[in-house]
């Protein structure tokens, strides 16, 4: 099979970007009073306009010749029908099936999942209505005030990030906290301030071998059992969400106290299955299900419509004419809303895992690019911090604005002075200042002329610097739902278009496996193993220093 690349759709792209570098966004709303209007999809619960990009009817045509060209429609079928489209580890990918809430039947090897999906979700109903009741209480019998999660990657990053959207949704009574890194001081300082026998610690991994969280999850149960002295405590104030029975048991976490997924579940798309528990015990299982209902909305939307209304389809396609077209390396995600300030960290992990891949599916290199950087932190804060380099720096960023009509706080006029920078910043991005503007803006001013001529010059704005604008009513658990959906989307169609695959993540194994030769070392107190002079420095280094 050939690369991308070499096909006629991907060449006749880069023929049109040729002719598309000069064109300046302005004059394409100039050309065309529709612009707007016709570049704005709602979908799920989302308002995008995408008319802020450096593209015309034309060039969406083209790129949807090349999504056709890949087979784009078949391959998102294959998905929901549960093809084992992870080529590489033999695996269905199916976070879709976990909100499906129409119930439509999804095979797995001839067998329907859905009826397990949901009896996973009773299981959390149960569960969390007796957290929440007070029923289920700690060793001691008191109730439950603080639940910490201790998992990484899709294990933490989803979970963590939903949480603090949905905060105005918390229940006051019950506070969840987030245990990742194996950085001690992440456990030390999380703990400190909490009562063990009101504490519940889930242990979420997937695999439950997972060094961090299996250290972090063990010094957890010390700090436990130092305070409330029995081992039985563990079976009340530990329960795990794991797809590995065994391990669990091994650990000594009752499996009457798991939650199970299954291994079509990806680690960066597992939110919406029982790793989303703490998701549930924080705003109720309700708020839960109308995450995964907006999620769900979204599925449908990407599954059911043409590829000109897509969403997610057109926001792949269009990050990819940047990405290999425009030259462009990374894209930014800038919440306008407080509660989405770990967004960009949670889409980190799902797009830089899914894409940041160097071969295709059939394991050939690939000779351009594939995942970009996606970095971001939510606006205002990002406006002082780094839009200076977006604004007039020499690199081409995309960026996606969000945020919603009503604010959960609506506290005198912050809300509208906040979505007046959003709107602001994409207009300014867009519409840049000539010199001529700059210049005039001063003398209008009174500046005298030399210094006006010379400061101009710093005052320019490039403009032309493109944006997609995403709003919602407000943050809800719906909207939620579909704007995470949307993204897991985009995340596939960009994976589809670039021909790899957007589910495994071998990378991550080398390191984790280099820790463990090391890690005896720094036990041993002594380097033994096969290190590169500048390793073996370091660790000589770090074991003398310990010593000493
Ligand atoms: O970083 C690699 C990874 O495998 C991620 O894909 C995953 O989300 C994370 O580690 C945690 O894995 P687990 O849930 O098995 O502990």
């Amino acid at each position: 099979m050939s690369l991308v690349n070499e096909t006629t759709q991907w060449q006749a792209l880069q023929a049109h970007w040729d002719a598309m570098k000069d064109v300046r966004m302005q004059d394409l709303f100039a050309a065309d009073r529709r612009r707007a209007q016709s570049m704005t999809l709602e979908a799920a619960g989302l308002h995008l306009d995408y008319s802020k990009n450096l593209v015309t009817p034309e060039t969406l045509d083209k790129l949807i010749d090349l999504a056709k060209a890949v087979d784009l429609e078949g391959w998102i079928r294959r998905m929901f029908e549960g093809e084992p489209i992870n080529s590489t580890e033999r695996r269905a990918v199916l976070h879709i099936a976990l909100r499906n809430r129409s119930n439509r039947p999804i095979l797995v090897d001839g067998q329907d999942v859905m009826p397990e999906v949901n009896k996973v979700l009773a299981r959390m109903e149960s569960f969390v209505g007796r957290v929440r009741s007070g029923e289920w209480t700690g060793h001691t019998g008191e109730r439950i005030t603080d639940v910490v999660n201790i998992g990484i990657g899709g294990s933490n990053l989803g979970p963590k990030m939903i949480c603090a959207a949905l905060a105005p949704y918390q229940s006051e009574s019950l506070r969840v906290h987030f245990v990742s890194n194996v950085d001690g001081t992440h456990l030390v300082e999380t703990v400190r301030h909490l009562d063990p026998a009101r504490t519940l610690f889930i242990v979420a991994s997937k695999t439950f071998t997972t060094q961090e969280t299996m250290t972090n999850a063990a010094s957890a149960r010390e700090w436990l059992l130092a305070a409330l002295g029995d081992s039985a405590a563990v079976a009340r104030h530990f329960v795990a969400v794991s797809t590995n029975a065994e391990k669990v048991a091994a650990f000594g976490i009752d499996t009457a106290n798991m939650f199970g997924f299954w291994d079509w579940v990806g680690g960066r798309y597992s939110l919406w299955s029982a790793i989303g528990l703490p998701i549930a015990l924080a705003v109720g299982l309700d708020r839960f299900l109308e995450l995964l209902e907006g999620a769900h909305a979204m599925d449908e939307h990407f599954r059911t419509a043409d590829l000109h209304e897509n969403m997610p389809a057109l926001m792949g396609l269009i990050g990819l004419w940047y990405a290999n077209f425009a030259g462009a390396r990374t894209h930014a995600v800038l919440p306008y809303d407080q509660s989405l300030r770990f967004l960009p960290a949670y889409l980190q992990q799902g797009d830089m895992e899914s894409n940041g891949k160097g071969v295709t599916r059939e394991g050939v290199a690939v000779d351009y690019s594939t995942g970009p950087v996606v970095w971001g932190e939510p606006g205002t804060d990002g406006q002082h911090a780094f839009y200076q380099l977006i604004h007039q720096g020499t690199q081409m960023i995309p960026a996606d604005f969000i945020g919603a009509i009503h604010s959960h706080n609506e506290l005198g006029d912050h809300h509208p002075k906040f979505m007046a920078n959003f709107f602001a910043q994409t207009e300014a991005l867009m519409r840049g200042r000539t010199y001529d503007e700059a210049l005039a803006e001063m003398l209008d001013a009174g500046m005298e002329e030399e210094r006006a001529r010379f400061l101009a010059h710093h005052r320019t704005f490039p403009g032309n610097r493109p944006t997609n604008s995403i709003l919602m009513d407000r943050l809800t658990p719906h909207t939620l739902g579909a704007l995470v959906a949307f993204y897991e989307h985009r995340i596939f169609t960009q994976g589809i278009v670039w021909g790899i695959n957007s589910f495994d993540q071998w990378g991550v194994e080398l390191g984790k496996k280099l820790a463990n030769v090391i890690l005896d070392e720094i036990r041993a107190g002594k380097v033994t193993g096969d290190h590169d002079a500048s390793t073996r420095a370091l660790l000589d280094h770090f074991i003398r220093r310990r010593k000493g």
